[in-house]
């Protein structure tokens, strides 16, 4: 590690610190008190990234408040956290007050590690007064109310050709609880949207880009939680902060759904500038769509926010592609073919579309990140009110998440 990563460790007890010191990387410093001066001041020509390792020893509050000052103050430093106990409540304190990561004393193996990952996130936090806060992404929801049908190929193609055609683009996977945006392009994400959530108002843009996966596209990516169970964790609030914060530091932010119109998609889709529908030539995936396409009209999203996307439109199923805008009451947008390819592309760790970019499927996407890159990007569309019986039927919505075996039954009965 060069003169410009500093790791320092802040630990009173000295058998402890010896512990600490043994699983960090050489070079690391260790001062005995928070009280000593840890970081270069901000402001000061030193650029480089630091990263305090808080010890056991040193009172919890005092901790705390450190990585709430420096995370104020300092967007280059961060805090790693050796606790005795990983309680509940002091992971949560600490995420709030801006930790980078708490480990155990008795997982000192992991160190080494986490302190790598916190100097290359805090090293791609620009100082907080450089963060461009009049930058609006245009915001793109990929959905559909049915599984299976291309959401997460079309949400992570979509994202990698636009990040690789250089425009700053962040990908936020919302199916919280079965969410494959992170598998599918072969990262393996430290944080993810559960920490965002846990951390609350206080989510600024340095501690939001600390959790944040970046795929050798240049795509960053916002992963669903590794555990189901976390899920419960993120509010339909704490989404509406996190597409906010990326909003205004991405040229793109694209979201990636579950099945179901739940509150957090619904979150999604009142910032979202445009909604990309997906089906499949199958009876069952157009009436869903045509279901959804229903809904999202009387909640009050305007039909020029809805986009119809076929995939895979050449598979011989037995619908016709003609037969769709009829069957739809509305036109299709854009069309991508089937291809073995694309799960094999997958499968090798691989994204198709700049794994190979001549490939149908890849010429395809493009065109439809041409369209988004050159859409009209005014500030957000001003969402219509809904018509009565519209907001009604979203205040249902909102008190029971639309599954897919609900569909037929919420639609059509407000
Ligand atoms: N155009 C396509 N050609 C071939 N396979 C596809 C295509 N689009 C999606 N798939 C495959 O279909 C499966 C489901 O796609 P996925 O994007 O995960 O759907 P969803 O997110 O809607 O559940 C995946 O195995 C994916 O690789
Ligand atoms: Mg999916």
């Amino acid at each position: 590690m060069t003169a410009a990563h500093r790791t320092v460790i802040v630990e009173p007890d000295s058998t402890m610190a010896a512990a600490i010191v043994t699983a960090c990387p050489e070079g690391t410093s260790v001062v005995s008190r928070l009280d000593s001066q840890l970081t270069p001041p901000a402001g000061s020509s030193d650029d480089g990234t630091q990263v305090l390792v808080i010890g056991p020893s040193v009172d919890l509050d005092a901790a705390l408040t450190t990585a709430e000052r420096l995370r104020r103050d300092d967007p280059r430093a961060a805090v790693i956290l050796i606790s005795r106990r990983l309680d509940t409540s002091t992971l949560v304190a600490a995420l709030r007050s801006g930790v980078h990561e708490v480990l155990s004393q008795h997982s000192l193996a992991e160190l080494a590690h986490s302190i790598s990952h916190a100097h290359s996130t805090r090293a791609r936090v620009k100082r907080a007064d450089d963060v461009p806060v009049h930058r609006r992404a245009r915001v793109t929801t990929v959905f559909a109310a049915k599984g299976g049908v291309g959401k997460t190929t079309v949400s992570t193609s979509l994202a990698s050709s636009l990040a690789s055609r250089g425009e700053k683009t962040a990908l936020l996977d919302l199916d919280v609880a079965f969410g494959d945006v992170a598998v599918t392009l072969n990262l393996f994400p430290a944080r993810d949207i559960s920490d965002a959530a846990i951390v609350g108002d206080s989510l600024d843009h340095p501690t939001l880009q600390s959790m944040l996966t970046e795929h050798a596209s240049g795509l960053t990516v916002l992963a669903a939680p590794h555990e189901p169970g976390r899920s419960e964790l993120i509010t339909p609030e704490s989404v509406t902060r996190v597409i906010e914060l990326l909003a205004a530091s991405h040229d793109h932010v694209l979201i990636d759904t579950p099945p179901a119109l739940d509150e957090r998609v619904l979150a999604a889709i009142d910032l979202s500038d445009l909604i990309l529908l997906v089906a499949t030539l199958d009876v069952p995936a157009l009436k869903n769509l045509r279901a959804a396409l229903d809904t999202l009209t009387l909640i009050g999203v305007s039909a020029d926010r809805q986009r119809v996307l076929l995939n895979r439109a050449d598979a011989e199923v037995g619908v016709s592609l003609a037969d769709v805008p009829a069957a739809l009451g509305r036109p299709v947008s854009a069309i991508l073919p089937s291809s073995r390819d694309v799960p094999g592309a997958v499968n090798r760790g691989e994204v198709l579309v700049t794994a190979n970019p001549r490939h149908p499927f890849s010429v395809a996407i493009a065109r439809i990140a041409t369209d988004l890159s050159q859409a009209d990007d005014n500030a957000l569309p001003t969402t219509s009110t809904p018509p009565i019986a519209g907001a009604f039927l979203r205040d249902r919505l909102r008190a029971r998440p639309w599954r897919r075996t609900a569909a037929t039954s919420s639609v059509g009965a407000p």
